[in-house]
């Protein structure tokens, strides 16, 4: 993948998330793991392009999360489903899900890792993190998420790369 400014990618944000989903890595060259994210926030914020995701603490992915500064957002074609899925199900405690899915890994800006066969992906530096509390929900239908899984953690990123195929 090749490294372009930031406002030349116009993803349809409201559809890509959801749809196609994203894989959230991180970790560096020695370690690393990925997993399916639906959920995402595009943006600015404190003046910088930011990119929200949201982590339960069950995920593998989170130990990663919290160890590294950096993290990615890379979205996969449609075509590439079936490695949503099993990233979306399977653990890194089991395998590895780079390997399982016949992809590479690429590094950006400090060793941060994605999927060289993503259609685009950001690398993100984290600036923010804060658990999501029930206390603090406004709509009920949120608790439907949280039955025996606990709540996520928010990790707002600066974006500092931008790659395309
Ligand atoms: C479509 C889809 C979207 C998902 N979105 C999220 C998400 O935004 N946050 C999250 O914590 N888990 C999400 N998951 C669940 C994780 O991808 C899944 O539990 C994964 O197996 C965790 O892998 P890990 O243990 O290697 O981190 C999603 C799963 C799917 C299938």
């Amino acid at each position: 993948m090749r490294k372009i400014d930031l406002t030349a990618l116009t993803p349809e944000v409201f559809s890509v998330f959801g749809t196609n989903n994203a894989l959230l890595t991180a970790g560096d060259r020695t370690a690393c793991n990925t997993m399916t994210v639906g959920w995402c926030g595009l943006g600015r914020m404190w003046n910088l392009p930011s990119c929200t995701v949201y982590v339960r603490p069950e995920r593998y992915t989170y130990q990663f999360m919290e160890n590294h500064d950096y993290f990615t957002v890379a979205v996969l074609a449609l075509a590439d489903h079936d490695k949503m899925k099993l990233c979306g199900s399977a653990s890194g405690r089991d395998l590895d899900k780079f390997k399982a899915c016949g992809m590479t890994a690429q590094y950006g800006l400090h060793d941060a890792p994605f999927p060289a066969e993503a259609e685009w992906a950001l690398v993100c530096k984290k600036r923010y993190a804060q658990d999501l509390k029930p206390e603090f929900a406004l709509d009920e239908r949120i608790n439907a998420f949280y039955q025996g899984e606990g709540w996520h953690r928010m990790y707002i990123g600066e974006v500092v790369e931008t790659y395309v195929k």
